[in-house]
């Protein structure tokens, strides 16, 4: 697998296909696997890249605190290291989300179209902002087992749960390859990152908002909300998923992300 150096670290990234490029951004505690389908399916047509994030997957783990700030900028950085300077169509998943606002923030010349995949625009409430540092102080002495343990269930959905075991085990799998500092710095980064319901009304670029039918973390209504508040919107509901759009209903995602880029 490719590795970048950036910011004196690894970052591990897949690129396939050859055309206009589309950058997926994975989310927590996650790593560029989530999107294989969508990759595969996508670079029958464009190019595609897949990075881990720092702390995630196959990059390096992080060195002290790692902002949504820092990620959309390693982000840039391997545009860069790829010779890629034309605008990219960019997907941020859940917390790839929060980081595709960050990037539209500093990078917004370098945006030609979004997705945004089971997100949210708002910050973390007080209680959830507190909560996530307690489990970030949890995972430095315990490990981050008891998070994954934990958001499984309310990941995938019911139907997802009960009768796709496989599915499920690898959606832990994917968890267990993310380092502990990662999860520790992307717990804060999330506890502190900046709101972004004002910014939606300021992007300019076609928008695709994607939200499973019973998403329980990223809410249908709460994404309807989101795709209203921006200027050029489609919105698009996945049925027989939760919040893991990507690979409870891979067809049907990626199906949506090839009529945004077609369109
Ligand atoms: C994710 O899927 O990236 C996380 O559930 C996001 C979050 O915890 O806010």
């Amino acid at each position: 697998m490719p590795k970048a150096t950036i910011n004196n670290q690894n970052i591990a990234y897949e690129s396939k296909g050859s055309g206009k490029p589309v950058l997926l951004v994975h989310g927590f505690p996650l790593n560029r696997q989530m999107w294989r389908e969508q990759l595969d399916a996508l670079a029958t047509s464009h190019q595609v890249i897949a990075p881990d994030l720092r702390g995630f997957g196959e990059s390096d783990p992080p060195v002290g605190d790692v902002s949504m700030a820092d990620h959309a900028d390693d982000l840039a950085a391997l545009l860069d290291h790829l010779a890629i300077d034309q605008p990219v169509a960019i997907a941020g998943f859940s917390m790839g989300g929060y980081i595709v606002f960050e990037f539209w923030r500093r990078h917004r010349n370098r945006v030609s179209s979004m997705m945004l995949v089971d997100t949210r625009a708002g910050a973390d409430s007080a209680e959830k902002a507190a909560g996530r540092r307690e489990s970030a102080e949890r995972v430095a002495t315990e490990g981050p087992n008891f998070i994954f343990d934990g958001m499984i269930p309310s990941l995938v959905s019911d139907q997802t749960f009960n009768g796709q075991p496989d599915l499920v085990k690898a959606i832990h799998t994917m968890m267990a390859k993310s380092s502990l500092a990662g999860v520790v710095a992307a717990l804060h980064a999330m506890a502190n990152r900046s709101d972004s319901c004002d910014l939606l009304r300021e992007i300019n670029v076609p928008v695709t908002v994607i939200v499973g039918a019973e998403d329980a973390i990223s809410p249908p209504a709460e994404m309807e909300d989101i795709a209203k508040s921006l200027q050029n919107a489609e919105y698009c509901v996945i049925p027989d998923a939760g919040h893991m759009t990507t690979m409870e209903n891979a067809a049907a995602v990626s199906a949506a992300m090839q009529k945004h880029l077609s369109a």
